[in-house]
């Protein structure tokens, strides 16, 4: 497995977060974002791209450091300027109400302890704050859902942690974000177990 984590996920990673059916669902969910901004889960960099082109800043999180022979590259070659950390969304050293705008694109699925993380984004968000977030999660359909609590228990080792089953809306509905707005549907072009997304706008009031 440490040879899977080391070499082959990384590249599995960054070819399936390339893919071209998120590329839309990533422009809609960035295109809010403004003022001092934190990116958790960065990943192998692919939202450097999609946020608007008044962001030229902002500081990002991964704590995966097999990543950064993606990730620095992309960062390298950004016109945005990055202020990159290997730090996980649990423990963020930053002061309270510090960050006018959080970003997590699929990287809720893949914390251990969301509801801490989530505790955490809410922290650094300033009174008025705006967490983006575009996510895949637990299907309202009963009979994709049972799929997605089957093999979750497999597919985590071999997706970087990532639970195919968790309730996104109410997750961050429930760390004390309003939602405003958001939607949830079938993303077309992935298996239902994988492509049923919570995308929008929670604020921090
Ligand atoms: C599926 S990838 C998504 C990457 C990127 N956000 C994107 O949209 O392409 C999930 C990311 O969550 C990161 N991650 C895992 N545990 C984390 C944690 N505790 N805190 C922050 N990020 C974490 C992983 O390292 C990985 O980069």
């Amino acid at each position: 497995m440490r040879f899977y984590h080391h070499y082959i996920f990384p590249y599995l990673l960054d070819l399936a977060m390339s893919s071209r059916a998120f590329r839309k669902p990533r422009a809609r969910a960035l295109a809010p974002a403004s003022g001092r901004i934190l990116e958790i889960g960065f990943g192998t960099g692919m939202n450097l791209q999609y946020y608007p082109p008044t962001v030229t800043r902002i500081e990002a999180i991964d704590p995966d450091l097999d990543l950064d022979r993606y990730s620095q590259p992309r960062i390298a070659a950004s016109r945005i300027d990055v202020d990159f950390h290997h730090l996980d969304a649990e423990h963020l050293p930053f002061e309270g109400e510090r960050f006018d705008t959080v970003v997590s694109t699929l990287t809720l699925c893949s914390i251990p302890d969301v509801v801490h993380a989530l505790g955490e984004i809410r922290r650094v968000l300033k009174p008025g704050g705006q967490f983006l977030f575009l996510e895949h999660g637990r299907a309202p359909d009963a009979g994709v859902a049972r799929w997605q609590d089957r093999l979750t228990p497999a597919w985590k080792p071999l997706g970087g942690g990532c639970h195919l089953n968790r309730p996104m809306r109410e997750l961050v509905s429930d760390a004390g974000f309003r939602l405003d707005p958001v939607q949830n549907y079938y993303l077309r072009g992935l298996p239902r177990i994988f492509g049923y997304m919570t995308e929008g706008v929670a604020r921090r009031d």
